[in-house]
């Protein structure tokens, strides 16, 4: 079986990861200190004490507020800057990471210190770690399609700093077709598409459909109760979609990490790879979600080999850099 040592060895793309979701203990309050914040937590285990969630909504409402120590550009550079460095720990070569503007332009922040001090450590992180990577815009699908709208409008002046589109947050009510135009009009800019499919009730298989019929996405975040749909099943894997999976936030999130749908997935040669999601809040790296899928599934040295190269396939890479890393 596969070991630890020999997942944290092989080399791996990460396709979801939220930045706001590497928000570690320590670095909150190291943040909160330096920008005269006071919190109601003032140590590491009581800032953890605050991270009790069952369901999406119950850790979106942990998630959101705990983002207010993040003011200047340099938090935003230092935020991700961290991640880089135990991402690159673990074997990860290239990332695409997700971040939410409208998280922090809502608060005062300006779009710029965001985009520049994500994009900044970035370039720091290629230089000194080696590592690659790439940033993802999201969308709050639970704010209005004018305001995602504004949002990609915002982002026109950084338009080279950033790789794809995203849609994120609280899915219920919220489906795929809310920002058919703004999609439509992120694809006219040349960027990839993407959106979170991971409500976990009867009838999200519909949203999964919006999304492959109707938005036309390059990759899809979660998405795993495809399997309900062997002929939806199909077209991903013809039309090489990926999906973006992360089993320890799923079994936080639907208290079922979805290990046989993975497996399933893998085995009937749909793109599918493991992520970390919000790593800081569930309590594991990619490295950590391989072992745990490992653990719970039993995978084999080929199935996680076979992961490790769907990272790649499915990233967004040009096909230069991906045959250098498969
Ligand atoms: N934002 C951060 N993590 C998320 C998740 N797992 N689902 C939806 N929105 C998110
Ligand atoms: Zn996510």
């Amino acid at each position: 079986a596969p070991t630890p040592a020999f997942i944290a060895g092989l080399p791996k793309a990460e396709l979801h990861l939220h930045l706001e979701g590497t928000l570690e203990p320590d670095l909150k309050l190291a943040l909160a200190q330096r920008n005269g914040i006071e919190l109601d937590q003032k140590t590491v285990a009581e800032v953890q004490a605050t991270y009790e969630f069952n369901d999406l909504s119950s850790f979106l409402a942990v998630y959101y507020p705990a983002m207010e120590v993040l003011r200047t550009e340099q938090d935003f550079y230092d935020l991700a800057l961290a991640y880089l460095r135990r991402a690159t720990d673990q074997g990860v070569r290239h990332v695409e990471m997700f971040f939410d503007p409208q998280a922090h332009t809502t608060r005062g922040v300006p779009f710029a210190d965001v985009v520049t001090g994500y994009h900044r450590a970035t370039v720091d992180a290629r230089a000194e770690l080696g590592i690659s990577s790439a940033l993802i815009m999201c969308f709050l699908r639970d704010h209005s399609a004018e305001s995602a709208a504004q949002t990609l409008e915002a982002a026109t002046p950084y338009l080279d700093l950033i790789v794809g589109v995203g849609l994120d947050s609280d899915e219920r009510d919220n489906p795929p077709r809310k920002f058919a135009d703004t999609f439509a009009r992120a694809r006219e800019l040349g960027l990839k598409l993407t959106m979170h499919c991971d409500i976990d009730q009867v009838g999200s298989i519909e949203n999964i459909r919006q999304v492959i019929e109707e938005i036309g996405v390059d990759r899809i975040d979660h998405g795993t109760n495809i399997v309900e749909d062997p002929s939806l099943v199909a077209v991903v894997r013809e039309r090489g979609i990926g999906l973006t999976s992360c089993p320890v936030s799923n079994s936080f999130v639907t208290d079922d990490m979805k290990a046989a749908e993975i497996v399933q997935l893998l085995h009937d040669d749909v793109k599918i790879m493991i992520n970390s999601d919000d790593p800081a809040y569930f309590g594991a790296y990619v490295a950590g979600n391989y072992d745990a899928l490992v653990a719970k599934a039993g995978l084999s040295l080929d199935d996680v080999v076979r992961l490790a190269k769907n990272s790649f396939e499915a990233s967004w890479l040009d096909d230069d850099a991906k045959a250098g890393y498969l």
